[in-house]
């Protein structure tokens, strides 16, 4: 689907709809007139499909407790193997009620407090959060930032294993707000040494269908021909790809039957949530019928980045718009014109916007600000066009 079409059929105001994105900048950024280019949803209604399913469930009225069926696990097993290869069977499958809600009972499930957790910033902060707020010890490397291209340092990742005895990796695949698509040589890199150090990954892949160009997305259960499949716990979901996000519903998967019994323990003692009705129904739809939909919608991303690319570096020679490989939310360095600690005061007195700031992912990241790009191309204009003309002032 071309980008105009996909826009005309598919835009939608969210301003006003009990959105943490458009209703709740008062209280995020202390002022409510900011445009909203933060946090990672969309202004896109669902494929009509996923419209479709929800419409009949509503319509039915009645809304009891439910179990994921195995029409689910078929639609959901044929999506991940024609995209990438990987054919999930429906027993290593377990639901979860959003991508974080499973990250925090991993934590609790297979490390101890005190217990040492590896991630690579700049990084989604809730990575950080998991880890502070379990008691578990944080580890981090950030990666480097080659002229837009962030790069791991692989022999800082094993010395920082080695030296605080990590017991478990957050891997982002791809990584968010980096923008890499893992290369299969770059995750056999970290795979190969958590399985040195006899590390735990968890795969959170969630932005899977966010991928661009020549870039191919490896989920990690399968890289090196399954190499190292029985260390690995792999969630994703389809709510980034489909805006469903508040529909809270993801996928674990784990193929190693000891993990998968470790957790199904946990899970019997500790997770008391039920399934979600509509996040499995919609997210099944999804998978079913929204091949097209995702495509127009990866139009539209590709082109609101190459917009933003081009003119921004257009206009400001000292900027620099980081490459987008996947998902859809690039960092931006605003520090070749800007003090890292004049950048709030700039975007958000004089550009009027709100953003993620790049200090959210990891301290080192002080001066870039990370673009939702995930919207009508006329909000990115607008964005694009108010730090073109503050630049100017400045
Ligand atoms: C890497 C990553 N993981 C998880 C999430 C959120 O997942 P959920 O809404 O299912 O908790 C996001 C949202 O932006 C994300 O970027």
């Amino acid at each position: 689907m071309d980008t105009q079409t996909f826009i005309d059929q598919y835009y939608v105001e969210r301003k006003d709809t009990d959105s943490l994105k458009w209703d709740l900048l008062e209280e995020r950024f202390g002022d409510a007139d900011l445009l909203p280019m933060w946090v990672a949803d969309m202004e896109f209604k669902v494929p009509d499909g996923v419209f479709e399913a929800l419409t009949e469930r509503v319509q039915h009225g009645a809304f009891g407790y439910s179990f994921v069926p195995d029409s689910y696990y078929d639609t959901y097993s044929n999506w991940m193997e024609k995209h990438f290869s990987y054919k999930v069977e429906k027993e290593w499958c377990r639901p979860a009620t959003g991508v974080v809600s499973a990250l925090y009972w991993f934590m609790n499930c297979f490390t101890e407090a005190k217990d040492a957790v590896i991630i690579t910033p700049p990084v989604y902060y809730p990575f950080f959060n998991v880890i502070k707020d379990l008691d578990r010890t944080l580890v981090t490397v950030d990666m480097t930032d080659n002229d837009g291209h962030f790069e791991l340092d692989f022999d800082q990742f094993e010395q920082a294993i080695a030296a605080n005895n990590v017991q478990l990796f957050i891997l982002c695949s791809p990584h968010n707000p980096a923008g890499r698509v893992w290369t299969e040589e770059e995750l056999e890199k970290m795979l190969s040494i958590c399985d040195q150090y006899d590390v735990l990954v968890i795969a959170d892949e969630i932005h899977q269908d966010f991928v661009f160009g020549n870039h191919k997305h490896m989920p990690a259960p399968i890289v090196a021909g399954g190499k190292y499949t029985d260390r690995i716990i792999l969630v994703n979901a389809a709510s980034k790809s489909f805006n469903l996000p508040g529909l809270v519903h993801a996928n674990i998967v784990i193929e190693n039957p000891k993990l998968r019994q470790t957790f199904d323990n946990y899970a019997n003692q500790h997770i008391m949530s039920e399934k979600n009705l509509l996040g499995h129904i919609a997210t099944e739809a999804a998978y079913r019928t929204g091949e097209e939909w995702l495509n127009g919608l990866r139009n539209v991303i590709q082109s609101n980045y190459d917009f933003v690319k081009t003119e921004l570096t257009a206009h400001i020679p000292e900027i620099k718009v980081c490459d987008l490989e996947g998902t859809y939310l690039p960092l931006v360095d605003l520090k070749g014109f800007l003090d890292p600690a004049d950048v709030k005061e700039f975007i958000q007195e004089k550009c009027k916007l709100a953003v993620d700031y790049g200090e959210w992912f990891g301290e080192a990241y002080k001066g870039y600000i990370r673009l939702n790009l995930a919207t009508h191309p006329k909000f990115v204009e607008v964005a694009v066009g108010r730090i073109t003309a503050a630049y100017k002032e400045l």
